[in-house]
């Protein structure tokens, strides 16, 4: 007989737990034969294992020294790293603004944190994605979202909310977002540097995909753009998973020194620090070149699915979707022409073997402002083929989806 589950009174943001879209869809897309096109994960075959292994061999002299508990802030070695590579995209940091931390996700649940308390507003992007909304949420705050275009966050809209909800912080993904795919121009980025002082938010900037450019002008980050005045009211979030490896969990977080300090103190209530020797390993792949010549390759190799895909949607699926090219990144944000819901032709793509995000959960109220049309299609975790072998699946899903044929996937 199994006991009575006692009244635990957890606490309001985690009365009911949140299961991100794209976990539901997890036993479906792993199914062998389907194609995905529904997870943001870089391509496995891309890791450089044989660099990582390389840079692995080269630390282990010291290992002893790397098996100690270490600076909260993060190694030494990795930091001067980072602050190497900030400065590559235009980002002068000191060292007491910078830390690591255990990916970009974790670098904004410690900005929340030290930032947010019950009732603060936030304005994200709407859609944005799911797991920042998350970690807003879990302090108590309320998350306002604004509208996003192909050309990413709806600025004039964005004023005008400030102005009324004075929230405490504004989070945006300049570069390439998830899931929309859209990058904020400079003269927009240099807007939003202007509405963060006016308003006196702290503009995060989450920047996981800015180096995963494939095409079109490069455009700083929005930090990069930051001056005198305007630079104590940016943070900027960034990480190693999509050029690196994320399970390796190296993320960095550069922000005014004041709010840093705070970050750092709420990492050691947190987990003390990040593993010391996976830090030295990263710190090892990056000082020894091998990041720089890998960067370039996963570049190529996800500019070529990047163009497969988009050939594949307009040869086989023409004006029955719209969609804007995405620069880089890893995600087409598609619209169905017709009157189908991106939801129902869901279940009609699973018997057909592939699988997409539809938009409705990447918008804050899925109850009530959505683009039901709307899809995110991740197109760097297969090959070309079998990205064209997934879209010809998808049309013949559509085909179905509008014939109204019975389908057998029924999702709960
Ligand atoms: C916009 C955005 N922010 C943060 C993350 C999390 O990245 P990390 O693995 O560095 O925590 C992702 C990952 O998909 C993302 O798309």
């Amino acid at each position: 007989m199994s006991a009575a589950v006692p009244n635990y009174a957890f606490t309001d943001p985690f009365k009911e737990i949140y299961i991100p879209p794209i976990r539901s869809l997890a036993p479906y897309a792993s199914r062998p034969g389907t194609v995905s096109l529904s997870g943001g994960y870089p391509a496995p075959e891309l890791f450089d294992v044989e660099g990582l292994q390389e840079a692995s061999d080269r630390i282990m002299p010291n290992l002893r020294g790397f098996l100690q508990y270490a600076n909260v802030e993060g190694q030494a070695s990795l930091l001067a790293a980072l602050i190497g590579l900030c400065g590559e995209r235009g980002i002068a940091c000191a060292p007491d603004e910078i830390m690591v931390t255990g990916g970009a996700q974790h670098g904004m649940a410690l900005l929340s944190r030290v930032l947010l308390a019950q009732g603060d507003n936030v304005i994200v992007e709407d859609p944005a994605f799911p797991n920042t909304v998350q970690a807003f949420r879990y302090t108590g705050a309320h998350v306002h979202g604004v509208p996003v275009t192909s050309a990413g966050v709806d600025v004039d809209a964005l004023d005008e909310m400030a102005a009324r909800l004075k929230p405490k912080i504004v989070s945006v993904v300049a570069s390439f977002s998830n899931p929309g795919g859209a990058t904020v121009s400079r003269e927009n980025r240099l807007r939003l540097l202007q509405l963060a002082v006016k308003h006196r938010f702290l503009l995060i900037e989450d920047d996981p995909y800015g180096e995963l450019r494939y095409c079109g002008e490069k455009v700083p980050p929005i930090m990069a753009l930051a001056d005198a005045q305007s630079r104590p009211w940016v943070a900027y979030t960034s990480t190693m998973s999509k050029t690196m490896a994320p399970g390796m969990r190296v993320g960095w977080l550069v922000a005014p020194a004041e709010i840093r300090r705070r970050c750092v103190s709420a990492k050691a209530a947190d987990d003390m620090s990040n593993p010391v020797w996976i830090q030295e390993i990263a710190a090892q792949y990056i000082t020894g070149g091998r990041y720089h010549e890998h960067v370039p390759r996963i570049r190529a190799a996800y500019g070529a699915r990047c163009e497969a895909l988009d050939r594949a949607l307009a040869g086989m699926l023409g004006d029955r979707v719209g969609y804007v090219k995405p620069e880089g990144g890893m995600f087409f944000w598609v619209r169905l022409a017709g009157e189908i819901d991106a939801t129902r032709l869901l279940p009609y793509a699973i018997e057909k073997e592939v699988v997409f995000v539809p938009g409705q959960g990447f918008y804050l109220d899925p109850a009530r402002h959505v683009d039901r049309h709307a899809m995110r299609l991740s197109f760097v975790t297969v090959d070309e083929a079998r990205l064209t072998l997934g879209i010809e699946r998808l049309a013949r899903a559509l085909d179905a989806c509008e014939a109204r044929e019975p389908v057998a996937v029924s999702l709960a």
